[in-house]
């Protein structure tokens, strides 16, 4: 039977991942499913008027298909003791940077539910989502208004409730990926499998359509990551150094710069395992890296001292996801690196 996925007939199986912070401009999204690929917009962090806004404005340069990712989150809550101690240890960077040694966030994430039901009526042609699975009826709601759904698995037990859950496809995330890591079911030290091994292990007993991610940079590895059962590859960090994409100009030429072996995974930024390029505020708190606060609470805490520090051009401070191939990016533009992926992928 042919699923839904493949009824989206994308010309080139190539997926422009979410990338929540900026990355993922209308620009980009518009560009990257005007070549005939599939753009997503990543929407974790705003509101649902945002949310609505960004689709309308999408719409307005692209006809094609595109996707927009959420997060998937339970109601956060924090004791006040951990809060003050996260507080504490992060004042010192605080005060470096100019900015009060206390941060007191109005709120620690957007109302999620309300940002799923945003999205359920803007019903774009595609929805993915990350850490989690929205309930049964927001699918169900999603299935009506015709939206293609694509769940995110980092082991065999997600990608199986994703299954069950009735996932169009699922994107396999690899141990190499750039930003957070989305396990959700079972042990995050457990769930570190390379794309490769997952791909493998989850294909044997999946039915669903799945795609491949983490440390796809060239049309070479996509084509074999096909040739081993993905029906598509979802590329992040290539996509960061696009001209459409929204990142600081530091963090693009850092990324431009780096060599292999520079990325590590974290919780200091957000308080959930994520992939980046190593700097100073990985290394100074390194050593208390378990004892932070879980997401969205450190990441809330953390969020005035990233945006100061980008403010001033300071690497140092700010958080530079990237997947464990981050020195293969290129200096380009969204359709240029989509031209130069498909021919490298039909040589
Ligand atoms: C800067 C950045 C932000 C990301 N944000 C999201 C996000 O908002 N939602 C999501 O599902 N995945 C997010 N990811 C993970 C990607 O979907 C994907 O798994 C990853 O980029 C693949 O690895 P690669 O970066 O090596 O290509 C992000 C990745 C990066 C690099």
């Amino acid at each position: 039977m042919t699923s839904a996925f493949h009824k989206l007939n994308l010309e080139t199986p190539i997926i422009q991942a979410p990338m929540a912070g900026g990355a993922t401009s209308v620009e980009l999204v518009a560009a990257v499913s005007n070549f005939g690929a599939l753009g997503s917009f990543a929407a974790a962090l705003l509101s649902p008027e945002a949310i609505k806004l960004a689709i309308n404005e999408i719409r307005s340069q692209t006809r094609a298909p595109f996707c927009v990712n959420l997060f998937v989150l339970d109601s956060p809550t924090v004791d006040d003791e951990t809060l003050a101690t996260a507080n504490q240890r992060l004042a010192p960077f605080r005060e470096e940077l100019g900015l009060p040694s206390i941060e007191a966030p109005k709120r620690w994430c957007q109302d999620n539910q309300a940002q799923i039901e945003a999205l359920i009526d803007a019903a774009p042609a595609v929805v993915s989502f990350a850490f989690g699975i929205p309930s049964p009826s927001h699918l169900a709601a999603f299935r009506h208004n015709g939206s293609v759904i694509i769940g995110t698995a980092t082991n065999l037990l997600e990608a199986r409730a994703w299954e069950d859950a009735g996932a169009d496809a699922i994107c396999l995330q690899g141990y190499e990926a750039g930003g957070h890591r989305g396990t959700f079911i079972g042990d995050y030290e457990a769930s570190q499998l390379g794309i490769e091994a997952l791909l493998k292990t989850v294909s044997d007993s999946v039915n669903t359509p799945v795609i491949a991610a983490g440390g796809i940079m060239t049309g070479t590895r996509i084509k074999q990551l096909i040739e081993q059962g993905a029906v598509a590859c979802q590329l992040g960090t290539a996509f960061l150094t696009c001209q459409e994409s929204g990142i600081h100009q530091a963090y693009k030429t850092r990324l431009l710069t780096s060599v292999p072996d520079e990325t590590r995974m974290t919780r200091v930024f957000s308080g959930k395992p994520a992939r980046g390029l190593v700097n100073q505020f990985m290394q100074r708190l390194q050593q208390t890296e378990t004892d932070v606060p879980e997401y969205p609470i450190q990441n809330a805490l953390t969020t005035t001292l990233r945006s100061k520090a980008a403010e001033l051009n300071n690497i140092d401070y700010m958080s530079l996801w990237a997947g464990t191939n981050a020195y293969q990016t290129r200096d380009t533009d969204a359709y240029s690196l989509l031209r130069t992926l498909s021919e490298e992928m039909n040589r």
